[in-house]
């Protein structure tokens, strides 16, 4: 059962208001259990006809609404069409993720479903994305907080994999995707957008390439390959490599032919162990030195390139808080220095353009299907 939206304002004397506030505190306290399904008409009303834009991604675009409770929120507007199969899909996978709750995901308070309009209802998250943060010249958020975050966002993917009734692969992990509160914690957002993954099933069989160029994990980029939840291990490890540099891996819109790949470069140093270098080259401080080296150590374990290799989540959190020992990490890259290996170490695929406004880069070769794919084949197919 779907519950009906709230009424906007406007249309309220002052008894009726009364009720509506009451009838709100009930539909807040339903809220938590199941998604809201809205009309086209309040999401207009909420966004204030889509006039505050938050950011746009491979899907469409998100923008900030309020609703007559005051409850801000972000509502992701997808591209699609219209079909009876669509729309279970649709709702099964609403349905889904509107049950998940967790400290560090974002949650998901509705949707619509409709002919002009096919979004998602998000809990607004006030600080935005970790990639405005990490990437920008002020360090704003220390190297002790960016360890914090990491733990966070790791404990957030570990509940997906490990805890949730149905076993969840993000596919998208990425600096864009976790949210950050008012107090910094992590948030991350848009699981669930890719295929489902019964608890039964431990493999599912892909024949298609999906993930963001740079954190996608090299077997998904090969046809029929399984494809595991460790892909979303492989990504972590690419995003602790970048809190570590607080730089990107990979820049898509511009190639630096004279720089080494960055994760490649930790190893080499961490392979010789030239940690003291690495330390000084990421300008990070001498006080932070025990969670670099965790940080390190737990990246280059993620990143391997045998998905059976890496750890899984709940483990790569331990890890991260130190309250296991970290096994000392084989050459993650060994593939490719032995040139075996063809497909290119970063996974960029044949060819992709650069969405600016986020830190994705979409995908153009037809074949290939970019961050959240699934959301995008049931959009879509
Ligand atoms: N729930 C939310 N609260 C606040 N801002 C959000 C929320 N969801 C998304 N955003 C903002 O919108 C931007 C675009 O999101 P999205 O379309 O998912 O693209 P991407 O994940 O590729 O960055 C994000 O980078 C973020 O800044
Ligand atoms: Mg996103």
């Amino acid at each position: 059962m779907w519950l009906q939206p709230k009424c906007p304002p406007g249309m309220l004397t002052a008894d009726s208001r009364f009720m509506t506030l009451t009838m709100d505190k009930f539909l807040n306290d339903m809220e938590r259990e199941k998604p809201i399904r809205f009309t086209e008409q309040h999401l207009k009303i909420a966004t204030d006809n889509y006039s505050y834009l938050l950011g746009a991604g491979g899907f469409g675009a998100v923008y900030k609404g309020v609703f007559s409770d005051g409850t801000i929120v972000a509502v992701k507007v997808l591209h699609g069409r219209l079909g009876k199969k669509v729309e279970e899909q649709f709702m099964a996978e609403v349905g889904t993720i509107g049950k998940i709750h967790h400290f560090n995901l974002v949650r998901l308070y509705g949707f619509c479903f409709e002919r002009n309009l096919i979004a998602l209802v998000y809990e607004y998250i006030e600080n935005g994305s970790l990639d405005k943060y990490l990437f920008s010249q002020n360090k704003i958020i220390g190297f002790e907080r960016l360890h914090e975050i990491a733990v966070g966002t790791g404990k957030g993917i570990a509940y997906l994999h490990e805890e949730c009734q149905q076993r969840i692969i993000h596919y998208d992990i990425k600096p864009g995707n976790i949210l950050l509160d008012g107090n910094l914690n992590p948030k991350l957002a848009d699981f669930g957008l890719a295929k489902l993954c019964n608890r039964e099933n431990t493999h599912l069989t892909m024949t298609r390439g999906r993930g963001t160029p740079g954190y996608a994990a090299p077997e998904l980029w090969m046809p029929n390959f399984p494809v595991t939840r460790k892909c979303d291990v492989y990504s972590f490890g690419m995003l602790l490599f970048e809190i570590i540099g607080r730089r990107r891996n990979i820049e898509v819109d511009h190639v630096v032919e004279s720089q080494e790949w960055f994760p490649m470069w930790v190893w080499k140093k961490f392979d010789a162990g030239e940690f003291e270098e690495l330390i000084v080259a990421c300008g990070i401080e001498e006080k932070s030195r025990e969670i670099t080296e965790r940080m390190v150590n737990v990246a280059l374990s993620c990143v391997h390139y045998r998905p059976d290799s890496r750890p899984i989540m709940s483990d790569v959190v331990k890890m991260l808080e130190g309250s296991v020992e970290i096994p000392k990490p084989l050459n993650p890259f060994l593939q490719f220095m032995d040139g075996n290996f063809t497909a290119n170490p970063v996974h960029v695929p044949p060819s992709y353009t650069t969405d600016t406004s986020s830190s994705s880069a979409v995908v153009t070769d037809s074949s290939i299907v970019h961050a959240t794919p699934t959301m995008g084949n049931v959009i879509l197919d």
